[in-house]
């Protein structure tokens, strides 16, 4: 019982890190700061925009990116602090290791799969319908049963219905196609990854420069139809307005989707063995991507919004659409090929950062490590568990809806947020003399901060997910108990008397 709260050392942590069967260690500042943004601008911009302006913001959708943005600084601060003091892969997961113990690191491992390996199925389908719409712009098509999941979720009635289709094809394929690239090496995918980001960010500047042109500020008024909040407790509304199913609507409860779109600077940290120089070049990645993120997104969004009145923007892709009702086809297409190649970015970072969290795990014997903790010989990459990743994101892509998908991505990622946000809190007072080369300024405050902007937005979402967040937490829980508890390193520690 005790064990369930031993933490893992951190000497043996830093000790471990020098350790044999490590990886490559080629990224600079620079690389980090592509891998973040790489991860971060995707399918939350490109494509939820459009729902969360159309159904629950209005043009406060801008507001919804910097409340959304300053709640993802806060969090940045402490992961760029953990990572300074604990500059090895694994993420949330190792900080909770050494914080909060044995049981809450592994709910937090668990929960990171909600992150990114859910958050790497709702992309792929993000993929696969700007592909989909691009062909339907040349005039090609594939057949219905290949265009997507077989069924989806109505909020509304809270009724599943059947699509008709059999399976999300492009979603599938393009999961298999990063999972190779991604077994290669991580020299090749951080090229293939830094030009991707390139075309993006032009693609962005673009979207930003040219839509200026066709701003009409009266697009702005109302600004808040919906109101500024948005907060429910378990479906009983508690600020502002709420939709169909008690779904809050408002300024918060867009900030709650549209979340989504900052998800991502984190994956920084869970690179941090193959840094040059982690204690320096890890924090400036996640704060330097996500700020550039944050303003991009805010001036995207006041240009959608100013572009198209807000209870006509486009829920499927708003962005290359409002340039399409100005009469600029080719801008539209060009905005696609720009959102296919960065929601193609955002899918091999993620796809990256999951194993290697997964290889955390294994190495400290919470899951088996034969499998996941296997490193190839020859490419140094964490193969084995690369391709497990692979396939459960495509089953997931291929077979459940984007909706249900996106909505467990962030309440997933916000708990962990909140997580990482205490154990900064905890650390500073357990460990006050631990060499922190990164410092997150004003603690107490900052993490306080990070912890309550998390919480409120995880109560900005349809209930619904709070429960599916809870059943998947439960099933952790079984894992923790017939598998993970026997195996783990802390338990060895113990036996060893080193603990
Ligand atoms: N932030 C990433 C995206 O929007 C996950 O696609």
């Amino acid at each position: 019982m005790n064990l369930m709260f031993a933490k893992k050392p951190l000497a043996v942590l830093l000790e471990e890190a020098k350790g044999e069967n490590r990886l490559r260690r080629i990224l600079g500042p620079w690389a980090l700061t592509a891998l973040g943004v790489g991860a971060i601008i995707g399918t939350g911009i490109f494509v939820l925009t459009g729902v969360a302006a159309h159904d629950r913001t209005g043009p406060a959708l801008i507001l919804s990116f910097v409340v959304a943005g300053i709640a993802c600084i806060f969090a940045a601060l402490c992961y760029g602090e953990f990572a300074s003091m604990v500059p090895v892969a694994g993420s949330a997961y190792t900080y909770a290791y050494a914080t909060l113990g044995e049981f809450f690191a592994w709910i937090i491992g668990w929960d990171l799969v909600l992150e990114y390996a859910v958050g790497s199925s709702t992309v792929a389908h993000g993929w696969s319908a700007h592909f989909q719409d691009l062909l339907h712009s040349f005039g090609l098509g594939i057949p219905a049963a290949l265009r997507t999941a077989p069924f989806d979720f109505d909020p509304g009635s809270g009724a599943f219905f059947s699509t008709g289709s059999v399976i999300d094809l492009p979603a599938v394929l393009i999961t298999f196609i990063i999972t190779i690239i991604l077994i290669k090496g991580i020299r090749e995918s951080a090229g293939f990854n830094t030009g991707m980001v390139a075309v993006k960010l032009v693609i962005v500047l673009f979207v930003i420069a040219v839509g200026a042109f066709f701003v009409d500020s009266k697009n702005w008024v109302p600004f808040a139809p919906y109101g500024y909040t948005g907060i429910s407790f378990f479906g009983h509304t508690l600020f502002g307005q709420s939709g169909p199913g008690g779904m809050p609507l408002g300024m918060l409860a867009g900030s709650a989707i549209i979340f989504f779109a900052y998800i991502g600077f984190d994956s920084v940290s869970t690179h941090a063995e193959e840094a040059k120089n982690p204690k320096k070049d890890v924090p400036f990645g996640i704060i330097v991507s996500l700020i550039v993120c944050t303003i991009l997104y805010i001036a995207v969004s006041a240009i959608v919004t100013g572009m198209v009145p807000y209870d006509q923007i486009d829920i499927n892709a708003p962005v290359s659409n409002a340039f399409a009702r100005h009469g600029l086809p080719w801008a539209q297409r060009l905005i696609d090929v720009g959102a296919i190649t960065g929601i193609t970015s955002v899918l091999l970072v993620m796809m990256l950062s999951q194993p290697r969290i997964l290889l955390a795990m294994a190495r400290d014997g919470m899951v088996p490590p034969g499998f996941f903790g296997a490193v190839h010989d020859k490419f140094r990459t964490p193969w084995k568990s690369t391709l497990a990743t692979g396939l459960f994101v495509s089953i997931m892509a291929g077979f459940l809806p984007l909706r249900i998908l996106a909505e467990m991505t962030n309440i997933g990622t916000l708990f962990a947020f909140v997580i990482v946000c205490t154990a900064v809190l905890i650390m500073r007072k357990t460990h006050p003399e631990a060499d922190r080369p990164f410092r997150a300024p004003w603690v107490p405050f900052v993490p306080i901060m990070g912890i309550i902007c998390c919480t409120v937005l995880m109560f900005s979402l349809p209930v619904e997910n709070w429960w599916r967040l809870i059943g998947w937490l439960g099933i952790g829980m079984l894992i923790y108990y017939f598998y993970s508890r026997k195996h783990t390193i802390t338990r060895r520690l113990a036996k060893e008397g080193k603990l």
